[in-house]
């Protein structure tokens, strides 16, 4: 059962009386989350270069609308604007949010991908920064989310082992020049849906190569040895900013989906989960925290592509160098069948029994408290930020009902999950910040404007806001449980 207002700040009082060290600790962070890309459009402001994601949107025109219009970010949700986004922090104090988890996009700070850093692009966030940290929220920087130069992407993007050193360059500059009022970076976003969900189906239009985009263990491991340079580029950042000295912390958010077996008592389908938590959810972790990837799937991957071939060196680079927190983004499990046409055998995309789907699969609070305390028991207890969660069900709960919207079913996911959050809290979990995904409405990436999961909502044509009854619900739970308990 979770507590009560006054007992948890009852217990708040507690702890500081009885250890003086409580008070340096930093609050529990209580925030949104959104990335560059999805919200800030501006996308030719201020001697920006083009992002593969400005290529695909109007180039190669990869999304369309449900009418068959292209859609792009390039105007977004107008943030990149000062106005526009000051407004929007308002919002964020209205939740009673203490942090914004937002990312750069790279194509501001490195025009051209390498060189000198763009100075317009870096003033922009230095006064974002200022404005978030001015209004009492704090900053927590994702450097990568999915979007990147196409000065690099025409090089090969992650597939080429100098992203590894293109990476480094542009990390480090955002250390340097805001990290003395940052305290959070992460170095990525989960780079299982960029690199082995999203990036094939994308290339397959860019290629006009329907087989690129198909999920087979073949391409799997092809974006394996992409991946592989991520975790480089990721461990490479974190030594270099621990090199820095400077007072705070930097994680690797990654995406997680526990698998079940679709036939709980069908042998070949408890193979199949365990395939694919291999693949989504220790794949990463493993490296990082065994310095070493799981077997069955390497051994698949080998067998795909000889070429993968991770060395110790690069494996030691790795895990010696672990993020000092896991950002861990959760919407839901997979149920899981054996198919030998699926990737690695496993089919986890097709089966949601729930009544009204959400977008992001069957509605199950409880694998985010199992996950959790799965980190606690199988990974050491990190520090935990759970750097996203949240939901979308389409139109049905999207009823604009005069200057509110009614979104009970996205109100009701929240708060499940928050409580489910706040559970594996209470049994020993070290997580010390919630995130929801997300603040507004947004691009949602090859799904266009036609996916939202803001708990404000934003009319694309006018850049209305308008408060959702998520908004509300969420802001209840924050005022509820200041510091997560
Ligand atoms: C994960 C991604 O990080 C984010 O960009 C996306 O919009 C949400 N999930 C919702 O699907």
């Amino acid at each position: 059962m979770l507590r009560s207002s006054i007992l948890s700040v009852a217990a708040a009082f507690a702890t500081l009386l009885i250890s003086p060290s409580a008070r340096a600790e930093t609050p529990f962070l209580w925030g949104t989350s959104t990335a560059a890309y999805q919200v800030e459009g501006g996308w030719q402001a201020d001697g920006k270069g083009l992002s593969n994601w400005d290529v695909y949107t109007n180039q190669v025109k990869v999304v369309q609308s449900v009418s068959g219009r292209p859609e792009t970010g390039n105007v977004a949700d107008d943030f990149y604007d000062r106005p526009r986004y000051l407004g929007d922090i308002q919002l964020m104090k209205k939740l009673g949010t203490n942090a914004f988890r937002f990312s750069i996009a790279w194509s501001r700070i490195f025009p051209h991908g390498t060189g000198t850093p763009d100075e317009a692009g870096l003033k922009h966030y230095s006064q974002f920064i200022d404005d978030l940290r001015a209004n009492g929220i704090e900053p927590v920087v994702t450097i990568y989310h999915w979007d990147m130069p196409q000065a690099l992407a025409d090089k090969g993007g992650w597939a080429n082992p100098d992203s590894v050193r293109w990476y480094a360059l542009y990390a480090d500059t955002l250390f340097r020049e805001f990290g003395s009022r940052v305290k959070t970076f992460i170095t990525v976003n989960e780079p299982f849906v960029d690199l082995f969900m999203i990036q094939p189906a994308v290339q397959s239009v860019v290629k006009r190569d329907p087989s690129v985009g198909l999920l087979t263990t073949r391409n799997y491991s092809r974006q394996a040895i992409a991946a592989h340079h991520i975790l480089l580029a990721s461990a490479t950042a974190i030594r270099d900013y621990h090199a820095q000295k400077l007072d705070g912390r930097v994680g690797i958010t990654l995406n997680f989906t526990p698998t079940i077996p679709e036939q709980g008592d069908d042998p070949a389908d408890r193979k199949a989960a365990a395939m694919e938590d291999e693949a989504q959810n220790r794949w990463f972790l493993d490296a990082i925290y065994k310095g070493r990837y799981p077997p069955d799937v390497l051994q698949a991957y080998q067998a795909a592509n000889p070429e993968f071939q991770p060395s110790a060196a690069d494996m030691k680079l790795i895990s010696d160098n672990p993020p000092d927190f896991l950002g861990a983004n959760y919407y839901s499990p997979a149920y899981v069948r054996a198919d030998p046409n699926a990737a690695l055998g496993a089919n986890w995309l097709s089966t949601n029994p729930d009544k009204v789907p959400s977008f992001n699969g069957p509605v199950r609070p409880e694998y985010l408290t199992e996950l959790l305390l799965r980190f606690r028991d199988q990974y050491g207890n990190p520090p935990v930020l759970v750097t996203e969660n949240g939901a979308g069900f389409g139109e049905r709960d999207e009823q604009v009902a005069g200057d509110i919207v009614r979104d009970p079913l996205r109100a009701d996911y929240i708060r499940r999950h928050v409580e489910a959050m706040l559970k594996a809290r209470q049994e020993g979990a070290n997580v010390q910040g919630y995130f929801l995904w997300s603040l507004l409405d947004n691009f949602e990436w090859t799904a266009g404007y036609g996916k939202r999961f803001g708990i404000v909502r934003v009319d694309f044509d006018t850049q209305k806001r308008t408060l959702k009854e998520s908004f509300f619900g969420y802001r209840k739970l924050i005022a509820d449980h200041p510091d997560g308990r």
